[in-house]
Protein backbone atom coordinates (compact mmCIF):
# COMPACT_ATOMS: atom_id res chain seq x y z
CA UNK A 1 0.00 0.00 0.00
CA UNK A 2 2.51 2.21 0.86
CA UNK A 3 4.30 1.77 -2.56
CA UNK A 4 1.60 3.20 -4.33
CA UNK A 5 0.76 5.77 -1.91
CA UNK A 6 4.22 7.66 -2.69
CA UNK A 7 3.49 7.74 -5.86
CA UNK A 8 0.28 10.36 -5.13
CA UNK A 9 0.53 13.68 -5.08
CA UNK A 10 -2.53 13.67 -4.02
CA UNK A 11 -4.59 11.25 -1.76
CA UNK A 12 -7.86 12.52 -0.83
CA UNK A 13 -10.50 10.88 0.58
CA UNK A 14 -14.42 11.29 1.71
CA UNK A 15 -13.99 15.26 2.06
CA UNK A 16 -16.36 16.86 3.33
CA UNK A 17 -17.26 20.86 3.79
CA UNK A 18 -20.16 22.82 4.33
CA UNK A 19 -20.49 27.02 4.48
CA UNK A 20 -22.09 28.94 7.02
CA UNK A 21 -24.46 27.68 9.65
CA UNK A 22 -28.80 26.92 10.47
CA UNK A 23 -30.79 27.66 7.75
CA UNK A 24 -27.58 29.47 5.29
CA UNK A 25 -25.31 26.38 5.70
CA UNK A 26 -24.41 24.85 1.91
CA UNK A 27 -22.97 21.60 1.68
CA UNK A 28 -20.34 22.42 -0.84
CA UNK A 29 -18.52 18.72 -0.33
CA UNK A 30 -20.21 15.80 0.36
CA UNK A 31 -17.60 13.00 0.48
CA UNK A 32 -15.54 13.73 -2.62
CA UNK A 33 -11.72 11.13 -3.45
CA UNK A 34 -9.26 12.09 -5.73
CA UNK A 35 -5.77 10.88 -6.26
CA UNK A 36 -3.67 12.55 -8.65
CA UNK A 37 -0.13 10.68 -9.34
CA UNK A 38 3.02 12.61 -9.97
CA UNK A 39 3.51 13.35 -13.64
CA UNK A 40 -0.41 13.62 -14.09
CA UNK A 41 -2.83 16.13 -15.32
CA UNK A 42 -6.19 15.62 -13.94
CA UNK A 43 -8.52 17.35 -15.32
CA UNK A 44 -11.98 18.32 -12.62
CA UNK A 45 -15.23 19.24 -14.48
CA UNK A 46 -18.91 18.99 -12.88
CA UNK A 47 -21.86 21.53 -12.95
CA UNK A 48 -21.47 25.11 -11.35
CA UNK A 49 -21.65 25.05 -8.02
CA UNK A 50 -20.66 21.20 -7.69
CA UNK A 51 -18.05 21.89 -5.27
CA UNK A 52 -14.87 22.35 -7.45
CA UNK A 53 -13.42 25.26 -6.61
CA UNK A 54 -13.68 24.25 -2.72
CA UNK A 55 -11.90 21.25 -3.41
CA UNK A 56 -9.45 22.22 -5.12
CA UNK A 57 -9.20 25.04 -2.09
CA UNK A 58 -8.63 22.43 0.64
CA UNK A 59 -5.99 20.73 -1.41
CA UNK A 60 -4.21 23.68 -1.77
CA UNK A 61 -4.19 24.52 1.79
CA UNK A 62 -6.40 28.07 1.61
CA UNK A 63 -9.71 26.55 2.92
CA UNK A 64 -9.80 23.71 6.00
CA UNK A 65 -12.31 20.30 5.37
CA UNK A 66 -14.69 19.82 7.66
CA UNK A 67 -14.28 15.82 7.29
CA UNK A 68 -12.40 13.22 5.24
CA UNK A 69 -8.29 12.67 4.81
CA UNK A 70 -6.17 14.60 3.04
CA UNK A 71 -2.39 14.06 1.83
CA UNK A 72 -0.89 16.61 -0.53
CA UNK A 73 2.36 16.28 -1.61
CA UNK A 74 3.03 14.31 1.82
CA UNK A 75 1.68 16.51 4.14
CA UNK A 76 -2.09 17.09 5.47
CA UNK A 77 -2.05 21.06 5.01
CA UNK A 78 -4.60 21.41 7.99
CA UNK A 79 -2.27 19.63 10.37
CA UNK A 80 0.00 22.66 9.79
CA UNK A 81 -0.10 26.05 11.59
CA UNK A 82 -1.07 29.11 9.89
CA UNK A 83 2.47 30.32 9.67
CA UNK A 84 3.92 26.95 7.96
CA UNK A 85 1.32 26.22 5.95
CA UNK A 86 1.67 29.55 4.21
CA UNK A 87 5.32 28.86 3.59
CA UNK A 88 4.86 25.26 2.53
CA UNK A 89 1.95 26.95 -0.16
CA UNK A 90 4.37 28.93 -1.08
CA UNK A 91 7.03 26.70 -1.39
CA UNK A 92 5.31 23.94 -3.43
CA UNK A 93 1.99 24.87 -4.58
CA UNK A 94 1.42 26.88 -7.86
CA UNK A 95 -2.53 28.15 -7.96
CA UNK A 96 -4.44 29.88 -10.59
CA UNK A 97 -7.76 31.72 -9.34
CA UNK A 98 -10.74 31.56 -11.49
CA UNK A 99 -10.82 35.19 -10.20
CA UNK A 100 -6.83 36.01 -11.72
CA UNK A 101 -6.60 37.78 -8.26
CA UNK A 102 -3.71 39.96 -10.02
CA UNK A 103 -2.28 43.03 -7.78
CA UNK A 104 -4.17 45.89 -9.63
CA UNK A 105 -0.82 48.18 -8.23
CA UNK A 106 2.00 46.79 -9.83
CA UNK A 107 3.12 45.69 -13.40
CA UNK A 108 2.30 42.16 -15.13
CA UNK A 109 6.20 41.82 -14.38
CA UNK A 110 6.16 42.47 -10.95
CA UNK A 111 3.05 40.27 -9.96
CA UNK A 112 5.08 36.88 -11.19
CA UNK A 113 7.54 37.97 -9.43
CA UNK A 114 6.13 38.31 -5.95
CA UNK A 115 5.73 34.63 -5.15
CA UNK A 116 9.55 34.55 -5.65
CA UNK A 117 9.88 37.44 -3.35
CA UNK A 118 8.06 35.86 -0.98
CA UNK A 119 10.33 32.80 -0.73
CA UNK A 120 13.41 35.49 -0.98
CA UNK A 121 14.55 35.25 -4.27
CA UNK A 122 16.87 38.21 -4.93
CA UNK A 123 15.27 40.48 -6.59
CA UNK A 124 17.50 40.75 -10.22
CA UNK A 125 16.63 37.24 -9.61
CA UNK A 126 13.49 37.32 -9.34
CA UNK A 127 12.66 39.75 -11.81
CA UNK A 128 14.82 37.98 -14.81
CA UNK A 129 12.37 34.92 -13.93
CA UNK A 130 9.40 36.44 -14.17
CA UNK A 131 10.24 38.46 -17.63
CA UNK A 132 11.21 34.84 -18.69
CA UNK A 133 7.68 33.40 -17.85
CA UNK A 134 5.60 35.87 -19.17
CA UNK A 135 7.84 35.74 -22.61
CA UNK A 136 6.75 31.39 -21.96
CA UNK A 137 3.29 32.53 -21.74
CA UNK A 138 3.53 34.83 -25.18
CA UNK A 139 3.63 38.40 -23.40
CA UNK A 140 6.73 39.38 -24.03
CA UNK A 141 6.66 43.20 -24.23
CA UNK A 142 4.10 43.72 -21.59
CA UNK A 143 6.22 43.26 -19.33
CA UNK A 144 5.49 46.71 -17.60
CA UNK A 145 1.98 46.88 -18.32
CA UNK A 146 -0.55 47.33 -15.22
CA UNK A 147 -3.62 44.56 -15.09
CA UNK A 148 -6.51 46.94 -15.66
CA UNK A 149 -4.16 47.60 -18.93
CA UNK A 150 -4.37 43.94 -20.37
CA UNK A 151 -6.97 42.44 -21.82
CA UNK A 152 -8.72 39.32 -19.46
CA UNK A 153 -6.84 36.77 -21.15
CA UNK A 154 -3.69 38.40 -21.21
CA UNK A 155 -4.37 39.31 -17.27
CA UNK A 156 -5.16 35.33 -17.13
CA UNK A 157 -1.96 34.32 -18.92
CA UNK A 158 -0.10 36.38 -16.11
CA UNK A 159 -1.70 34.44 -13.07
CA UNK A 160 -0.74 31.42 -14.86
CA UNK A 161 3.14 32.58 -14.94
CA UNK A 162 2.31 33.79 -11.51
CA UNK A 163 2.07 30.30 -10.94
CA UNK A 164 4.40 28.78 -12.73
CA UNK A 165 7.27 30.80 -11.75
CA UNK A 166 8.48 29.20 -8.48
CA UNK A 167 8.43 25.63 -10.49
CA UNK A 168 6.08 24.11 -8.21
CA UNK A 169 5.49 20.17 -7.20
CA UNK A 170 1.69 20.86 -7.42
CA UNK A 171 -0.27 23.14 -9.72
CA UNK A 172 -4.01 23.80 -9.28
CA UNK A 173 -5.73 25.83 -11.95
CA UNK A 174 -9.36 27.05 -11.62
CA UNK A 175 -10.76 27.25 -15.47
CA UNK A 176 -7.57 28.63 -16.95
CA UNK A 177 -8.22 29.08 -20.14
CA UNK A 178 -11.66 30.92 -19.77
CA UNK A 179 -10.93 34.37 -21.22
CA UNK A 180 -8.51 33.14 -24.09
CA UNK A 181 -9.39 32.12 -27.59
CA UNK A 182 -8.97 28.63 -28.75
CA UNK A 183 -5.26 28.94 -29.95
CA UNK A 184 -4.06 30.70 -27.04
CA UNK A 185 -5.89 28.30 -24.75
CA UNK A 186 -4.05 25.58 -26.30
CA UNK A 187 -0.62 26.99 -25.99
CA UNK A 188 -1.26 27.49 -22.29
CA UNK A 189 -2.65 23.99 -22.01
CA UNK A 190 0.70 23.06 -23.02
CA UNK A 191 2.85 24.91 -21.12
CA UNK A 192 1.09 23.73 -18.33
CA UNK A 193 0.83 20.29 -19.27
CA UNK A 194 4.73 19.83 -19.47
CA UNK A 195 4.64 20.99 -15.59
CA UNK A 196 3.46 17.31 -15.37
CA UNK A 197 4.72 15.66 -18.31
CA UNK A 198 8.28 16.90 -18.35
CA UNK A 199 9.13 18.22 -14.86
CA UNK A 200 7.15 15.27 -13.27
CA UNK A 201 5.08 17.14 -11.09
CA UNK A 202 1.10 17.30 -10.42
CA UNK A 203 -1.38 19.06 -11.78
CA UNK A 204 -4.87 19.67 -11.44
CA UNK A 205 -6.97 21.54 -14.04
CA UNK A 206 -10.87 23.02 -13.46
CA UNK A 207 -12.71 23.56 -16.62
CA UNK A 208 -15.23 23.74 -19.04
CA UNK A 209 -13.59 23.71 -22.06
CA UNK A 210 -13.90 20.46 -23.42
CA UNK A 211 -11.12 21.74 -26.59
CA UNK A 212 -8.54 21.37 -23.49
CA UNK A 213 -9.83 17.32 -22.43
CA UNK A 214 -6.88 16.32 -24.88
CA UNK A 215 -4.47 17.24 -22.42
CA UNK A 216 -5.44 15.41 -19.82
CA UNK A 217 -4.34 11.60 -18.41
CA UNK A 218 -7.87 11.66 -16.35
CA UNK A 219 -11.03 13.37 -16.45
CA UNK A 220 -12.64 13.27 -12.94
CA UNK A 221 -16.30 14.39 -13.01
CA UNK A 222 -17.77 15.95 -10.34
CA UNK A 223 -21.62 16.42 -9.29
CA UNK A 224 -23.21 17.66 -5.89
CA UNK A 225 -20.06 17.57 -3.77
CA UNK A 226 -18.88 14.03 -4.86
CA UNK A 227 -16.99 12.54 -7.77
CA UNK A 228 -19.36 10.43 -9.84
CA UNK A 229 -16.76 8.84 -12.55
CA UNK A 230 -13.46 9.17 -14.18
CA UNK A 231 -12.52 8.61 -17.68
CA UNK A 232 -9.44 8.95 -19.93
CA UNK A 233 -10.01 11.28 -22.94
CA UNK A 234 -10.68 9.79 -25.92
CA UNK A 235 -9.41 10.60 -29.43
CA UNK A 236 -12.80 12.39 -29.83
CA UNK A 237 -11.52 14.84 -27.09
CA UNK A 238 -8.22 15.46 -29.89
N1 LIG B 1 -17.66 31.36 0.55
C1 LIG B 1 -18.81 30.69 0.39
N2 LIG B 1 -19.85 30.88 1.24
C2 LIG B 1 -21.01 30.19 1.10
N3 LIG B 1 -21.23 29.28 0.13
C3 LIG B 1 -20.23 29.05 -0.75
C4 LIG B 1 -18.98 29.75 -0.68
N4 LIG B 1 -18.19 29.32 -1.69
C5 LIG B 1 -18.92 28.40 -2.36
N5 LIG B 1 -20.14 28.24 -1.81
C6 LIG B 1 -21.19 27.29 -2.24
O1 LIG B 1 -20.64 25.98 -2.24
C7 LIG B 1 -21.04 25.24 -3.39
C8 LIG B 1 -19.81 24.81 -4.17
O2 LIG B 1 -19.17 25.97 -4.67
P1 LIG B 1 -17.85 25.92 -5.55
O3 LIG B 1 -17.38 27.31 -5.70
O4 LIG B 1 -16.90 24.95 -4.96
O5 LIG B 1 -18.42 25.35 -6.94
P2 LIG B 1 -17.73 25.19 -8.37
O6 LIG B 1 -17.92 23.77 -8.77
O7 LIG B 1 -16.34 25.70 -8.31
O8 LIG B 1 -18.64 26.10 -9.30
P3 LIG B 1 -18.26 27.04 -10.59
O9 LIG B 1 -18.11 26.08 -11.74
O10 LIG B 1 -19.44 27.92 -10.73
O11 LIG B 1 -17.01 27.78 -10.25
C9 LIG B 1 -22.00 26.17 -4.15
O12 LIG B 1 -23.31 25.86 -3.78
C10 LIG B 1 -21.62 27.55 -3.66
O13 LIG B 1 -22.72 28.42 -3.73
MG1 LIG C 1 -15.41 27.35 -9.19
Amino acid sequence: MSAVATNLAIDAADVTKAYGKGENRVVALAGADLRVPYGELVMLVGPSGCGKTTLISILAGLLTRDGGSCSVLGVDPQALRNGPRTAWRGRNVGFVFQQFNLVPTVTAQENVAIPLLIQGTPRAEAMARSGEMLRKVGLGGRERSLPLQMSGGQQQRVAIARALAPNPRLLVCDEPTSALDGATGQSVMELVARVAHEDGHAVVVITHDERIYRFANRIVHMDDGRVTRTEVPTKEHA
